[in-house]
């Protein structure tokens, strides 16, 4: 028998893979993966066929078509006032998990000590170990999910290679202020100390605030990957498009590892989201249409015993659920779809120290039916 040494042994399946297949399994609403229940727009489909048949169905070039690209880089200037030079400091990807991979890839060597902040995405520590980088993590604070600052300074060593920050965030719904920006600025001044900012839901900000991103301050621009996802953007998760935005120095180095790893993202759909990208309003009217869907949501959880805190950006909700049971999160998430019908994901599973403070999270990214049958079950749910 052949023998095998995992480089990731601590991981097995998804949460993710395993609370969609209960679902299923049970016939419950899914609000547990953060993709959308609802299509993209018709047009977009319009165009991906229409590029297809035109022809555009071999290897487009390596860092990207360069119509996706230029309206990529109008788009960020129009709305964060950064500009970025379309040939040498963009590449799209093969959604955002790549660009972060790539990245991490690209820049991380064995023992290179990179902060990321408990709770976090799922992709990074992964990414981090197999390139031999150590994950260093500072705890969000406990009420609001802000970051201190502080904390973050006194992880710093000669070995802080990169830090990384995702921004609106998952699983929380926090955003980061120009307060977190100067932040920022001050402790990475005069280091070689890089950010990856993960703004895949940059789109997706609430209350008439606006997406703050690191491109918009120079002194943070110079040394950031920036990553969004068309995924997110545009309800096309299963396309898997993304792009990522770096000063030349950085893009030469993500692209000598993106070459190897994708060499280039599928032709038609790349032309496809040039064109589409033409019109604004396919992007500016995405904050009203998704506020609309944690609105009602969020009220109708409020006539329950869930408690939900503030989402001010993504696709999700948390929700405290102590005045209903006192399990732990995991066991929680698998009887709320057993017995009441509805998936959704235990936070701790976003934290290293697998912290459990009986939060669960709802994807709220879903058809208005979904989320009126998803709360027809919950209000049923009884207080302890
Ligand atoms: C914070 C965050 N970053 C990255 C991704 C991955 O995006 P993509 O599907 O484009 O790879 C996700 C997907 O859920 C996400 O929530």
């Amino acid at each position: 028998m052949i023998n095998v040494l995992s480089k990731l042994p601590n991981l097995s399946n998804s949460i993710f893979s395993t609370m969609t297949a209960l679902a299923n399994e049970c016939g419950a609403v899914n609000l547990s993966q953060g993709f959308p229940d609802f299509d993209c727009s018709p047009r977009l489909i319009d165009l991906a066929q229409f590029h297809m048949k035109k022809g555009h169905n071999q290897y487009a070039p390596m860092p990207g078509v360069l119509q996706l690209r230029e309206k990529i880089v109008e788009m960020v200037e129009k709305q964060q006032g950064a500009v970025y030079h379309p040939e040498r400091e963009i590449t799209i990807t093969a959604g955002a998990t790549q660009a972060i991979f790539t990245a991490i890839a690209s820049i991380i060597r064995p023992d290179d000590e990179v902060i990321c902040f408990d709770p976090c995405y799922d992709s990074y520590a992964p990414a981090i170990d197999l390139c031999g980088g150590m994950v260093k993590t500072v705890s969000l604070l406990p009420n609001d999910f802000s970051i201190n600052w502080d904390d973050v300074k006194k992880l710093f060593s000669h070995k802080t290679k990169l830090i990384i920050v995702n921004t609106p965030h998952n699983p929380t719904s926090a955003t980061l202020t120009d307060f977190d920006m100067n932040q920022l600025i001050k402790l990475t001044q005069g280091t070689d100390i890089f950010i990856i900012s993960d703004e895949v839901y940059d789109k997706v900000v609430f209350d008439g605030k606006k997406h703050i991103s690191v491109a918009s301050y120079p002194d943070l621009r110079e040394r950031s990957f920036v990553i969004s996802s068309f995924g997110k953007m545009f309800h096309i998760t299963g396309w898997k498009v993304g792009y990522c935005l770096a000063p030349e120095k950085l893009t030469a180095e993500f692209r000598k590892v993106h070459q190897y790893l994708v060499f280039s993202v599928n032709t038609p759909v790349q032309y496809a989201l040039a064109d589409f990208l033409a019109d604004e309003d396919e992007y500016l009217s995405l904050n009203k249409f998704f506020q609309e869907k944690r609105d009602f949501f969020s009220n109708a959880l409020r006539t329950t015993p869930f408690e939900v805190l503030p989402a001010s950006g993504s696709y999700f909700l948390l929700a405290n659920y102590e005045k209903i049971s006192e399990k732990s999160d995991l066991d929680f998430t698998k009887e709320l779809t057993i017995r009441h019908g509805v998936a959704t994901i235990p936070l701790s599973v976003f934290y290293k120290t697998r912290l459990d403070k009986h939060y669960i999270r709802f994807c709220f990214a879903k058809k208005h039916e979904t989320l009126e049958k998803a709360v027809e079950k919950l209000v049923h749910i009884k207080q302890v």
